[in-house]
This record gives structure tokens, C-alpha cells and sequence, in this order.
């Protein structure tokens, strides 16, 4: 394995492969965010060893009044790794990622450290604790600075940037993003009420083209949703040693 990754504060520049289907080329050629990936899944569980996804009583309180569901499970390291294949997310050519309901963020940051082709990954959590023990985990060991910004849509918002790329902590309603038109890729894997779920489907139809996305509730019901099922599998999570199966949408 390269020394490649190590230094993850310095992100060295993956190699010059994007666009190549990783799966037909040889380990010393293939795309050094899947060749070193285990630099960065190490590296998640690291970071975010002792981060517990606990909310307060604040937080359950506010969730109850909007009837929000703050239930609780992980997608692995592995498994991001894994939904970046050309035939799942297709992470190598993403520019813009959206972590909907990001717990306490690892996905989020895991997208940033592992793809440096990503110029911007926003992710978005309704319990304050979560989002503030992303924003620590984030200061502490991924970036230099944090700015804490305001946005109009989002309660808080801490940004950090490296070089022309930023990731985003917001503590909010992700169902109520307002510039999800950006995005490459969502990841949606929040569970949805019933009653939420005209909102999560209007936020979907904004996609633009050709964006990807995952979600645990399926919301295809709604023919205004212009998507096909690009792929199916089953990737490993936190709560189930078989996975979870999720397929992936492409829109049209
Ligand atoms: C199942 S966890 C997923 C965590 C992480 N994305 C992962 O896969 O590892 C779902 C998260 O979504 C959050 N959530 C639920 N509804 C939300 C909403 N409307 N806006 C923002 N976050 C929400 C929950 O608080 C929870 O932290």
C-alpha cells in the first residue's frame, strides 16, 4: 500500500485515473481512492472512535414536535467505499454530495477525505448533539479551520475549505435543502414518516440529470420522479452482519 492517504490533513491528489472503470484495471493502476481505501476507513473509525450518535433531550423533544425520526444506524466505512463503484454512486465523478440526515457526519467526511475529485459535500443533520459531534470530529482531525456561517435555511452551518474544494456541517431539516439542485449524488438514508414523505419526493424531483441517490424509504411512488434503478446490492451497515440491500436511482 502507498504512502498515499497517510497524511490526510495534506490530501494528497489521487491519481490521474478518473473516468476509468476501476474494476478492469490492475491494483497498480487502479484509482488510489479505492486502492487506499483502507487508509480511510481506518482513518473514520478513528476519528470517530468514542463518537457516540446519543441525542439529548433537547433534541428528542424538538424531533417529537416535527415528527422527525432520530433512529439511528450506520452505513460502514466499507460500504462508501463500496457505493463509489462506477455502478453504484460513481463517486469518481461527483462534484457535488448531499448527506441527508449525516448522523454524526462520517459518511460526510469520509466523501471529502477519500474522493478529492468532490469540490463540495454538505451534510445536513436535524439533532443539534450529532451535528455538534461531527463538527468536532471534523476540527479535529480532518481540517486546519472552521468557519461557522450563516445560512438562511439551515440553523448552523460550519464550513472548512481546502484549496477550492469545502465540506459543510448544517444543523437542520435536511427535507427543506434548499440548494439540492447542486447535487451529484444524495445520499438519503434518514427514515422518512409517512407524513414526510411528500417532502422528501418534492425534493427529489428537483434533482437535476443524471444525479444519483440512495434512500431507506422508497419514494418512487410518485410518477413525478423522473428516475431508474441504476443498480442493486447489499452494502454493510452497523445494524445487520448480512447488509442492508439499497438501490441506487439515477434520474433521468
Ligand atoms: C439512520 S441515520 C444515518 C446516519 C448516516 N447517514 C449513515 O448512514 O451512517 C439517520 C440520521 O438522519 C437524521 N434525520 C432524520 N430526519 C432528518 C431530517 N429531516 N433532517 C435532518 N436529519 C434527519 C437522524 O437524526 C439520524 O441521525
Amino acid at each position: 500500500m502507498s504512502g498515499v492517504g497517510r497524511n490526510l490533513r495534506g490530501f494528497s491528489p489521487l491519481y490521474d485515473t478518473q473516468g476509468e472503470d476501476e474494476e478492469t484495471k490492475s491494483a497498480q493502476t487502479y484509482d488510489k481512492a479505492f486502492v487506499d481505501h483502507e487508509i480511510y476507513e481506518r482513518s473514520i473509525v478513528q476519528w470517530f472512535s468514542g463518537v457516540s450518535a446519543e441525542v439529548n433531550i433537547e433534541d428528542s423533544e424538538l424531533a417529537q414536535r416535527n415528527n422527525v425520526s432520530l433512529s439511528y444506524g450506520e452505513l460502514t466505512p466499507q460500504a462508501l467505499t463500496k457505493l463509489g463503484r462506477r455502478r453504484f454512486l460513481d463517486l469518481r465523478n461527483c462534484s457535488v454530495l448531499f448527506d441527508l440526515g449525516c448522523g454524526v457526519g462520517k459518511l460526510t467526511v469520509q466523501a471529502f477525505a477519500q474522493f478529492d475529485n468532490i469540490k463540495k459535500v454538505v451534510g445536513i443533520e436535524f439533532s443539534r448533539r450529532r451535528f455538534e459531534k461531527g463538527v468536532i470530529a471534523l476540527k479535529t482531525n480532518v481540517v486546519d479551520e472552521l468557519k461557522m456561517q450563516e445560512l438562511e435555511h439551515s440553523k448552523t452551518t460550519y464550513l472548512a475549505c481546502r484549496g477550492n474544494r469545502t465540506i459543510e456541517l448544517r444543523h437542520g431539516d435536511a427535507l427543506s435543502t434548499q440548494d439540492i439542485e447542486d447535487a451529484d449524488v444524495v445520499l438519503l438514508m434518514v427514515n422518512i414518516r409517512e407524513d414526510h414523505k411528500a417532502r422528501a419526493q418534492s425534493l427529489l424531483k428537483r434533482l437535476k440529470k443524471n444525479a444519483r441517490f440512495i434512500s431507506y424509504t422508497y419514494l418512487m411512488e410518485d410518477d413525478e420522479i423522473r428516475a431508474r434503478p441504476k443498480s442493486r446490492d447489499s452494502f454493510s451497515c452497523s445494524w445487520s452482519t448480512a447488509g442492508h440491500a439499497i438501490t441506487i436511482w439515477e434520474t433521468l
